[in-house]
């Protein structure tokens, strides 16, 4: 079988997703997030801080050509890995995507309950979500099936996901 790859915007539900999913079907479970700080041995918004997020991407990258060479594998990914046609490529290549997406109004309460996400350290979060969901949207479409996780629990997505595969 196939890996199953989780792309979409922060606050989709990518990890509690894939983390119930990689339970109920056997696979292992990674997500890239926690990959590149295990890595790099530093926190990500450390990373943004430090280095700025063109380093931050770079990794990404170093990671995603490690995982995506692994099997039975469900893999969570940052919102922003699709940026790079070269992840999408190598990911897809050994991967079905599934493509989680969310409401504005579901993100920006589901991004308030974790302090984590260096992009969204802003003043007005909302407005930062419509400009970069704007230029990412063509690329959260780009997958094999779109999933709205709005109305639905990470456990609903999950029995979706197995109906698709
Ligand atoms: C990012 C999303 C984050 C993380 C980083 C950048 C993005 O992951 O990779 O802060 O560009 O959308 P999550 O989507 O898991 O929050």
């Amino acid at each position: 079988m196939k890996n199953v790859i989780l792309i979409g915007f922060m606050g989709t539900g990518k990890t509690s997703t894939g983390r119930l999913l990689a339970n109920r079907v056997g696979y292992s479970f990674i997500d890239t997030d926690n990959k590149i700080e295990a890595v790099n041995k530093m926190s990500i918004p450390e990373m943004f801080q430090k280095y700025g997020e063109k380093y931050f991407r770079e990794r990404e990258t170093e990671v995603i050509e490690t995982i995506a060479k692994y099997h039975h594998a469900v893999i969570s990914t940052g919102g922003g890995v699709v940026l790079n046609p070269h992840n999408m490529n190598l990911l897809s290549q050994n991967g079905v995507v599934v493509s989680l997406t969310a409401s504005i109004d579901s993100i920006l309460e589901r991004t308030s309950r974790r302090n984590s996400r260096p992009l969204l350290e802003t003043v007005d979060r909302r407005k930062v979500i419509e400009e970069l969901l704007k230029a990412r949207i063509e690329f959260y479409h780009k997958a094999d099936c779109v999933i709205d996780t709005s109305n639905i629990s990470p456990l609903q997505v999950t029995d979706k996901i197995i109906d698709f595969m």
